[in-house]
């Protein structure tokens, strides 16, 4: 058997290779040896990293190295669900349906529209994600799904049907009995009960949450327990105000303060309100949404900004939402960051939310509100001013495991190749 490489002179060079190439070789064997790795800890691959995770690098941020990034949020039910609805915080995508990789609308044409999110809205509510920001528009017939402007929908801003992915949420809470999703629609829908058509088609319409038990004047919600009991786990609200009395859709900013979108959403120490929102302080609106993403969606700064800028601006918002924490954290790319990202958001504002704390990890099971006694997880990777991630400890015990999974296999291949 000739291999030369591996001969005895060889594979003591190869042992004085730069440390880096010898990892990312021995990263590219471990999917093979299964070995999983947690948050912050190098890789290759998605699924060199723990379930929850993926691996990517954050180079706005000039983080180069893959690192394994949260893409899910904790599920804040395991802390209970006696709270009520608004003591809860749900990680939400803006424009969940204008995904990356679809490059045709199913009209057959290009579709030019600017994309916001990576995967599918299965995907994504399995990710956690349980607020959908969905843009709908009358067209060809039927009500679709479309990125578009001036009212119109056009083939080459077009998505999909509406029905398609109203049917993937109901697939999902039928799935899922405990699980509670809301809708935001950006609507555009001029035909006379075009929503209520299309969501009563989806088989949505059981799990439809009346208007009538929402609170109007900045009362507490129903308790989660409830919603979830009565099988009231779909809210959806509209940006269109007389389809509230005409059509049964709540009119979103009758229950909700959300900040300004895009640029103007996103000055360090500032929230304020969106033109159609009352201001971020109206406490009779009892639900806070806090959007953080540029006018133009750009997958490159994405993991930066759903970063250590989110947290701050949530604080932000919070400060000034009559110091209330956001119910719907709404971020572009949900899964991009340079460590705990958008689900990092969603824990903290649920820790709050939950027991007063500020790590969701302190809130105690059915915890009452101030005592922050359970029983500390060793703090997650958080990004540093200059947004290199520090690493934690696991990662100096993968890179151990990783050297001496290398060291065998080399004396194995050495043996082998003496043969
Ligand atoms: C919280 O309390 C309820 C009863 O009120 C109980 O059924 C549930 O298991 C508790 N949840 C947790 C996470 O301890
Ligand atoms: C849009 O797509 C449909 C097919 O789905 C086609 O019938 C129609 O002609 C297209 N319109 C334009 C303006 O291309
Ligand atoms: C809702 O759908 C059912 C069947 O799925 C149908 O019988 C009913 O007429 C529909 N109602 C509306 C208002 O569209
Ligand atoms: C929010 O208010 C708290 C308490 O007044 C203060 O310590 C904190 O710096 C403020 N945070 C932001 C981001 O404004």
């Amino acid at each position: 058997m000739r291999c030369y490489y591996y001969s005895t002179p060889y594979s003591l060079l190869f042992l004085s290779f730069p440390p880096l190439l010898i990892l990312v070789l021995c990263l590219l064997c471990s999917p093979i040896l299964s070995l999983a790795a947690s948050q912050g800890s190098s890789c290759v691959i998605n699924r060199n990293c723990n379930s929850g995770l993926h691996c990517e690098t954050c180079i706005a941020n000039r983080n180069v190295k893959p690192r394994c990034t949260r893409i899910q949020p904790s599920d804040p039910k395991s802390k209970g669900t006696d709270l009520p609805f608004n003591r809860y915080t749900w990680l939400t995508t803006h424009n969940s349906f204008a995904r990356l990789g679809q490059i045709r609308s199913t009209t057959g044409t290009p579709n030019i529209a600017p994309r916001n999110q990576q995967d599918t809205i299965t995907q994504q509510l399995n990710n956690g994600v349980r607020g959908l920001m969905l843009d709908m528009y009358d067209f060809q017939n039927g009500i679709w799904l479309c990125h578009s402007y001036g009212g119109n929908c056009y083939n080459y801003t077009a998505f999909v049907p509406a029905l398609g992915v109203l049917k993937e949420i109901n697939v999902f809470l039928e799935a899922n009995p405990s699980e509670v999703i809301t809708i935001f629609i950006e609507d555009y829908v001029t035909s006379p009960m075009g929503l209520p058509k299309v969501f009563n088609e989806s088989g949505l319409m059981k799990y439809w949450f009346p208007v009538s038990r929402m609170p109007k004047n900045g009362g507490d919600w129903p308790l989660l327990s409830d919603m979830i009991k009565l099988n009231q786990r779909l809210l959806v609200f509209t940006s269109k105000s007389w389809k509230e009395n005409k059509e049964g859709i709540a009119y979103e900013w009758t229950y909700v303060v959300e900040n300004q979108y895009g640029k103007g959403g996103m000055n360090a120490g500032s929230c304020p309100n969106r033109a159609e929102s009352a201001p971020m302080s109206t406490t009779s609106r009892s639900l806070v949404l806090v959007n953080y993403f540029p006018d133009i969606p750009d997958f490159a700064t994405a993991c930066k900004h759903n970063s250590a800028p989110l947290l701050d601006m949530l604080n932000t918002c919070h400060n000034l939402s009559a110091n209330r924490w956001a119910n719907f954290i709404a971020v572009d790319f949900y899964k991009r960051s340079d460590g705990g990202g958008a689900a990092e958001a969603s824990d903290v504002a649920n820790a709050h939310l939950i027991c007063g704390c500020n790590k969701l990890s302190l809130c105690k099971d059915n915890s009452t509100f101030g005592v922050c006694e359970g029983k500390a997880k060793p703090s997650p990777p958080t990004s540093t001013s200059t947004g290199i991630l520090t690493g934690p400890s696991s990662s100096s015990g993968f890179m151990l495991k990783s050297w001496l999974v290398l060291i065998i296999a080399n004396i194995m291949l050495v043996n082998a190749c003496s043969l």
